[in-house]
């Protein structure tokens, strides 16, 4: 198995280049179900999770073919309304299909996903937005059945414990964009992904008004026509790779991302001192070495984001004074915190506070990805780490970072990818 063989203590310098969004893309493509005329998606990147939508889209029926590296068309003549088991258990954002196969067949059987390693990932609310809709749901052997013969318009809330649901609000839109009468969204999630799904809806003729506040209000339509649309660029990609550059003290200009779409990262940077340099499309960090602990608490859009909470801890863990890391979206997710302590971290849990006693120089070890930002978070403190780091289950980084160990070697640091036998003995057996 492939394994990332990071050796630590390389300033990153230079420019590099912030691919699109996985987390936009995913539930775009999901969209074009919602139309038999072809779709254009641009700026995709390619990732494995792409990959199995597009595997997962093509069983249902559509004809999906690479244009080039980053285009993708996809045209979805005629579809069918079942999502099976083995292609959605590898990846728990199949459920935004719910949305799309109800607007278009009426009806629609996905698998539910199971468990997810970030914690109880439950989809409770988007039934319940389906519910008002009109549409009736079982459970049955697995699948979320959803007879979508009576739908129509409909005021829907879709707030939770722990704020509103982005896949959730994804889902009620793409359903209600083809449902008849008005369907109004209150506590709808205002992140980026949504607002970008928001503009391809519209680009195919759907009718949507509020789009990046909290209310929608979509007007249902007979039908919509095929797109050509870019996605945005990738704002957690982007974010990582500023953190980057801070950890190791570096000089790097982040290019084609939007700093609007970081407001928290950006501010907490600020605060911790940071020199950064803004503009419409690019955020470049002249790091001096002096960075003050800052507390993090993660929220729904515009607040700090959970998919950037590890990479942050990583941060604080090599900056001198004392942090706390609150996680509000899912309390329990600090599966990087044993592998960074491993690396000589000293962060202890209290409940959903990760406390961070930053300073001391991270030393490398052979560490282990649970998911895809707590991996981003272990090459982050292998970037800053005095010795090798070896980080296993590397796929799932692979899932949602383009050509990572690239655009990093690029910018200086000394990364390899490797296999898991060129893992020293000593290292795991000494
Ligand atoms: C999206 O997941 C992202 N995934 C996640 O990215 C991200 O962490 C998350 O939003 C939060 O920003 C994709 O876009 C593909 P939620 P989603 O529904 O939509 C609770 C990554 O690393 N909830 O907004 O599934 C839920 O348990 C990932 O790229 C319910 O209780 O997340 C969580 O506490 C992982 N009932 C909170 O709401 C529901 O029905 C927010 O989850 C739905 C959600």
């Amino acid at each position: 198995m492939d394994v990332l063989r990071i050796r630590g203590g390389k300033r990153l310098q230079g420019e590099v280049t912030v691919s699109g969004a996985k987390n936009a893309a995913l539930p775009i493509f999901a969209a074009t179900l919602l139309t038999e005329e072809p779709c254009i998606i641009r700026n995709v990147p390619d990732l494995s999770d792409i990959r199995f939508m597009a595997e997962i889209l093509d069983k249902l029926g559509a004809t999906v073919e690479r244009e080039d590296s980053r285009s993708w068309r996809i045209e979805a003549k005629k579809i069918a309304s079942r999502a099976p088991y083995e292609l959605v258990r590898k990846m728990r954002a199949s459920v935004c299909l719910m949305g799309p196969l109800l607007g278009r067949v009426r009806a629609s059987s996905v698998s539910l996903p199971g468990g997810c390693v970030i914690g109880p990932r439950p989809i409770d609310i988007h039934l319940k937005g389906f519910a008002k809709l009109g549409c009736s749901i079982e459970i049955a052997k697995g699948y979320v059945e959803i007879d979508g013969r009576n739908m129509r318009g409909a005021d829907v809330f879709l707030g939770g414990r722990h704020g509103s649901t982005v896949l959730g609000t994804a889902n009620i839109l793409m359903a209600a964009v083809l449902t008849p009468g008005r369907t109004r969204i209150e506590s709808a999630a205002c992140e980026p992904e949504v607002v970008d799904l928001c503009h391809m809806l519209q680009a195919m003729g759907a009718k949507i008004e509020g789009v990046g506040s909290h209310a929608l209000v979509v007007e249902g339509v007979e039908r919509l026509h095929g797109c050509d649309y870019p996605v945005i660029p990738d704002r957690i990609e982007a974010g990582t790779l500023i953190l980057a550059a801070a950890i190791t003290e570096g000089d790097v200009t982040v290019k084609d991302m939007r700093p609007d779409h970081l407001p928290a990262l950006l501010d907490k940077l600020e605060e911790s001192g940071l020199p950064l340099t803004l503009t419409d499309e690019s955020v470049r960090v002249r790091s001096n070495g002096q960075l003050k602990p800052v507390d993090v608490i993660t929220h729904p859009h515009p607040g700090f984001p959970t998919d950037l909470q590890a990479q942050m801890s990583a941060l604080m863990s090599v900056t001198p004074g004392l942090s706390i890391i609150t996680e509000k979206i899912y309390p329990s997710r600090f599966m990087h915190v044993p592998e960074l302590q491993r690396m000589g971290a000293d962060i202890s849990i209290e409940g959903s506070n990760a406390i961070v006693k930053g300073g001391g120089r991270l030393s490398g070890a052979p560490v282990m990805a649970s998911d895809l930002r707590a991996s981003a978070a272990l090459v982050l403190a292998g970037l800053a780490a005095n010795s090798d780091t070896w980080i296993q289950r590397v796929y799932h980084l692979d899932r949602g970072y383009e050509k990572i160990e690239d655009k990093l070697v690029a910018l200086g640091a000394d990364i390899e990818r490797v296999s898991d036998r060129d893992i020293p003995n000593d290292l795991i057996d000494p």
